[in-house]
């Protein structure tokens, strides 16, 4: 091989090499700010209730859990615990390394586009007001935006879905494509993240009712405008999933 191709072919290589360590550096390995802030700072809260701390438990092992996870939709109307709410919140968006804030559930470019609320049904949950709630991980609290038994309202956005207004609590899941995008320009990627971020949440909330002998169903049919106005969300969330929980009826 001549000199000068052996140089061109030489620097081919290295540029690439260069390419590869610079792409994979800017997508999976920038340093870490720590993101603390709550996109919904702005939003009323009427009240603040605190959650009992999670527990890691060992109830049931993964595969177990796995095993047994078949989506419900029959709910007695028995109400679930405050604990039973605060470990479904952790496994959902739960804070597990609080020195970086990164929690359960993996976060593209650990940008956090995720939230969760819980509507809570009259009796729903024990020693818990009927009402929507978002969850806060940094202090791990709920946060009241609307009182009152909402549910009806939401299985009818959810396409008259009965099981949405049977189970004694739903979890609502939103993500945020805008925050996503700040990071991630291009649009398709930016979707396609928060996208199978909601996707990695539900399977924590299934596994984790299943491992406390609850039941969930994954449910992406419902109004989007509706559920936008039932929630009161700020503008750049969008609902992705909503999860009714409770014991399965007999
Ligand atoms: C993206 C997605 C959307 C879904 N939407 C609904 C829904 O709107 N209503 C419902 O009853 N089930 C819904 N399901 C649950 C599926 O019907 C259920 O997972 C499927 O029947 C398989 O049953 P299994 O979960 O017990 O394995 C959804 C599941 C996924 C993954």
């Amino acid at each position: 091989m001549q000199q000068k191709s052996k140089f061109v072919l030489a620097a081919i290589i290295l540029l690439s090499v260069f390419l590869v360590v610079y792409i994979g550096y800017s997508v999976f390995m920038q340093p870490v700010e720590v993101n603390n802030q709550s996109i919904n700072q702005s939003r009323e809260i009427l009240s603040v209730v605190d959650l009992p701390q999670a527990e890691i438990s060992t109830n049931m092992s993964v595969d177990q859990a796995i095993q047994n996870r078949r989506s419900v939709r029959r709910f007695s109307a028995t109400p679930i615990s405050l604990q039973d709410v605060s470990q479904l919140l952790w496994a959902a968006q739960g804070i597990t390394d609080p020195e970086r804030n990164f929690r359960s559930t993996p976060s593209a470019g650990h940008v956090f586009p995720m939230e969760i609320y819980l509507v809570a049904g009259n009796n729903g949950v024990l020693e818990l007001e009927a009402g929507i709630y978002h969850y806060n991980p940094f202090n791990h609290t709920l946060e009241m935006i609307v009182k009152g038994d909402q549910r009806y309202n939401l299985s009818q956005a959810a396409h008259q879905q009965k099981w949405v207004n049977d189970a004694p609590i739903n979890l609502v899941v939103t993500g945020n494509y805008h925050k996503m995008q700040d990071k991630y320009p291009d649009k398709n990627l930016s979707t396609r993240f928060v996208n199978m971020e909601a996707g990695h949440i539900g399977e924590n909330i299934y596994l984790e009712a299943v491992s406390r002998g609850l039941g969930t169903v994954a449910i992406g049919s419902f109004y989007d405008d509706q559920m936008i106005n039932i929630l009161k969300l700020p503008t750049n969330e969008t609902p992705l999933y909503i999860y009714p929980v409770g014991y399965q009826a007999q």
